[in-house]
């Protein structure tokens, strides 16, 4: 399966924070919040990434990330000019994607839940067309929401309804099979000008080939596109993190958990974070793992 990291957009509510630099790399807690999406591509085992974010931006991204091979990772870059929907990511994503599933990730999007990874594994093992992760929320008119039966199948799906049917947000995390590719390809741009993932959805729902996949309580899924909502995903992040003396979204923590890297390699790459908390942090985790 292939991935995708949607890291472009021009960060608007949060000026002037964005005037210089992309949204994706502004810190939530001490890390830049592509950390989290990342993250959870690796978590459902995804090695191939491609990384799309503004021109302007993209020399950033490869500064922080590089080629993912020091994580045991390939990272590819490409540009979206302008950001004209989240369903262009499909075909700026294409040759990535080639004839392999895909997942897409918004890059602002965080995730965070016991047995998470469990969730992602077995959707990603289950894929038939398209999975959708909905979450409850009590703004769902912010959203992309999905309706459901009383069995919990998906009947329908509107983008940011002024009368939302449910609260049931469709979150920033898809999973498609190839197909996405074309589906994308034919879309015509909404009445706001974009190529809606919302519309992408719902060709697959009219195949009868959606399923919604529910993040149920006890699950945190935040955002980060205000000035308020990315102090409280860092409240969170950091509230969790020194209560348990563990990270959330740890890159190298991930790779070396997923197999991706060995001990010794983590050591290293903690060591070249220098002296900070997060370097320390890694080698730490490294030495518990016998390097
Ligand atoms: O976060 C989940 C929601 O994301 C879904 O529930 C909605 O169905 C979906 O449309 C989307 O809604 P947003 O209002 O959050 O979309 P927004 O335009 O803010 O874009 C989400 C992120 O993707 C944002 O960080 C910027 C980036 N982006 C956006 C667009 C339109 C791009 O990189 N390129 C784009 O063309």
């Amino acid at each position: 399966m292939r991935g995708i990291v949607l890291a472009g957009g021009s960060g608007t509510r949060l000026r002037p924070l964005t005037l210089a630099v992309s949204k994706q790399l502004l810190p939530v807690g001490d890390k830049p919040m592509i950390y989290y999406p990342l993250s959870v591509l690796m978590l459902a085992g995804i090695k191939d990434i491609l990384i799309i974010c503004t021109p302007r931006d993209v020399e950033r991204y490869r500064a922080l990330l590089g080629d993912g091979s020091a994580l045991g990772l390939r990272f590819s870059y490409a540009v979206q000019p302008e950001p004209a929907g989240l369903a262009e990511a499909f075909v700026i994503g294409a040759d990535h994607i080639g004839d392999e599933p895909v997942a897409l990730v918004l890059g602002d999007n965080i995730f965070h839940g016991a047995a998470f990874q469990q969730v992602l594994r077995e959707a990603v093992r289950q894929l038939d067309g398209c999975v959708l992760f909905g979450y409850q929320v009590h703004d769902p008119q912010h959203y992309g929401v999905g309706e459901t039966d009383a069995t919990g199948r998906l009947i329908g799906l509107a983008e940011k309804p002024a009368r939302p049917r449910s609260n049931r947000a469709i979150t920033g995390l898809y999973l498609y099979d190839p197909d996405v590719v074309d589906i994308a390809k034919n879309l015509r741009p909404s009445p706001r000008g974009e190529l809606e993932i919302t519309d992408v959805n719902r060709v697959y729902l009219e195949r009868g080939r959606a399923r919604l996949v529910d993040l149920g309580r006890g699950f945190a899924w935040l955002d980060t596109g205000t000035p308020e909502s990315l102090v409280q995903a860092a409240q969170y992040v950091t509230t969790l993190e020194q209560r348990q003396g563990v990270r959330i979204a740890c890159l190298e923590e991930v790779a070396l958990r997923m197999g991706f890297i060995d001990a010794r390699t983590c050591r290293r790459l903690g060591e070249d974070m220098g002296n900070s908390a997060y370097g320390q942090y890694v080698v730490a985790l490294a030495r518990e793992h016998g390097a």
